[in-house]
């Protein structure tokens, strides 16, 4: 009787103390449970896309768009984010290839449910993507593609950077008034967007100035041997010659250009903003050649200033253009996600169309109508193996 009882107590004590425990711990798993359902916020991220062409033909295109983009989102999580929750940039390399970057782009609509994407440098990439984002109806924003197709596609499109028919007519201007050019040849990449379109708008200036396109010739982009073409250039003489092209690209014709006793200088747009521009011979091959692009790091503005200040601290490196423009991309960004106090597409694609005077590194932004920034240009010089600021161009 004795023993049973005893038996008895040391049964029930362990399956009491189980239950107590067991009632603990729903406990403590249930109060933390409480606060995620009041502040699910806290226990998210803001997930924004990124594709770019970290490998490929035109590598530092998409290396600068990154780092710049990256110091802008490293920067804003630092002072805690946006609406109280981290950033979380989700990167797809495209290689360069505009297929690959409709690819990516679905894939971080889809796998990753971003809420919004920026991207990319060239503007055939970007052309490729937009019509996934206008369908999926997830903001896109491009840093630094110029062909102006590329927000006509829609509503969820917009870009931080001015367009080719302004680009086209300063590099006309510029020939005509600047390097006194009277007979200019052209040498563009036919498959690429923004080179077709860049040839066309200052071929027009150009003309209307009273100049004379002797010669117009196309290659395609990763040609290696540009002696044909610029054989036939060089038979007509021309005061200068305006290759509208990516910076791998005219390193190679500038080199073949010099090495066929061509004299004249040679002229492009912001696609020749590169490091790699004056890569090898390239140095002496465009010695005293100019570009136009959409910044420069020797502008004295505080602004810029700081930029490139940050920049070399984090990189190592004097940033270009593009990490400008990748950085002003991320900033207006996460504002329009700020003014917007919500992370719905619609809501951000609302902001995004508001944007008005944001004090960018590449100038002051302002989203018009058609979701284009109107910005001025400027124009550098390459000598001494470096890109030194010319002039600027107000649109
Ligand atoms: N504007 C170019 C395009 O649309 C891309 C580019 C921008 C390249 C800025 C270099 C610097 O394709």
């Amino acid at each position: 009787m004795r023993i049973t009882r005893l038996l008895r107590f040391s049964l029930v004590q362990p399956v009491a103390a189980c239950l107590i425990l067991t009632a603990g711990i729903l406990l403590s798993i249930g109060t933390p449970g409480c606060n995620t359902k009041n502040e699910p916020a806290k226990a998210e991220s803001v997930m924004i896309g990124e594709f770019a062409s970290l490998t490929g033909n035109q590598a530092t295109f998409g290396q600068s768009q990154h780092n710049g983009l990256k110091l802008a989102i490293d920067e804003i999580n630092a002072n805690g984010g946006v609406l109280g929750k981290k950033i979380n940039l989700m990167t797809e390399d495209d290689q360069s290839k505009s297929e690959e970057a409709a690819t990516v782009v679905q894939k971080l609509i889809n796998r990753d449910n971003v809420v919004a994407i920026i991207g990319e440098v060239a503007s055939s990439n970007t052309l490729a993507a937009a019509p996934i984002c206008q369908n999926e109806k997830i903001p896109l924003l491009s840093p630094a593609s110029t062909n102006p197709k590329v927000t006509e596609i829609g509503d969820y499109i917009f870009r931080v950077c001015y367009i080719d028919p302004f680009q086209g007519t300063a590099n006309a201007n510029f020939a005509y008034n600047t390097l006194h050019a009277k007979n200019v040849a052209v040498l563009k990449d036919n498959r690429n967007d923004y080179s077709v379109g860049l040839a066309k708008y200052f071929d027009s200036t150009f003309t209307a100035l009273g100049g004379t396109i002797i010669d117009e010739t196309t290659y395609s982009n990763g040609d290696k041997d540009f002696n044909a073409q610029l054989t036939s250039l060089k038979g007509h003489n021309p005061d200068a010659i305006f290759i509208p092209g990516y910076y791998t690209d005219i390193n190679l014709i500038a080199i073949q250009a010099r090495d066929l006793g061509i004299t004249c200088t040679l002229f492009g747009g912001d696609g020749w903003d590169s490091p790699e521009l004056i890569g090898g011979k390239g140095k002496e091959a465009l010695e005293n050649c100019y570009f136009t692009t959409h910044c420069s790091m020797d502008d004295t503005n505080a602004t810029v200033q700081n930029f490139v200040k940050q920049f070399k601290a984090a990189y190592g490196t004097t940033p270009d253009a593009i990490a400008a423009l990748g950085y002003d991309a991320g900033k207006i960004m996460i504002d329009a996600i700020r003014r917007a106090n919500s992370v719905a597409p619609d809501a951000i694609r609302t902001q995004l169309a508001a944007t008005k005077g944001f004090p960018g590194v590449t100038g002051n932004i302002t989203i018009d109508p058609r979701r284009n920034a109107t910005k001025p240009l400027v124009v550098l010089k390459i000598s001494g193996a470096a890109f030194h600021y010319f002039s600027t161009i107000q649109p």
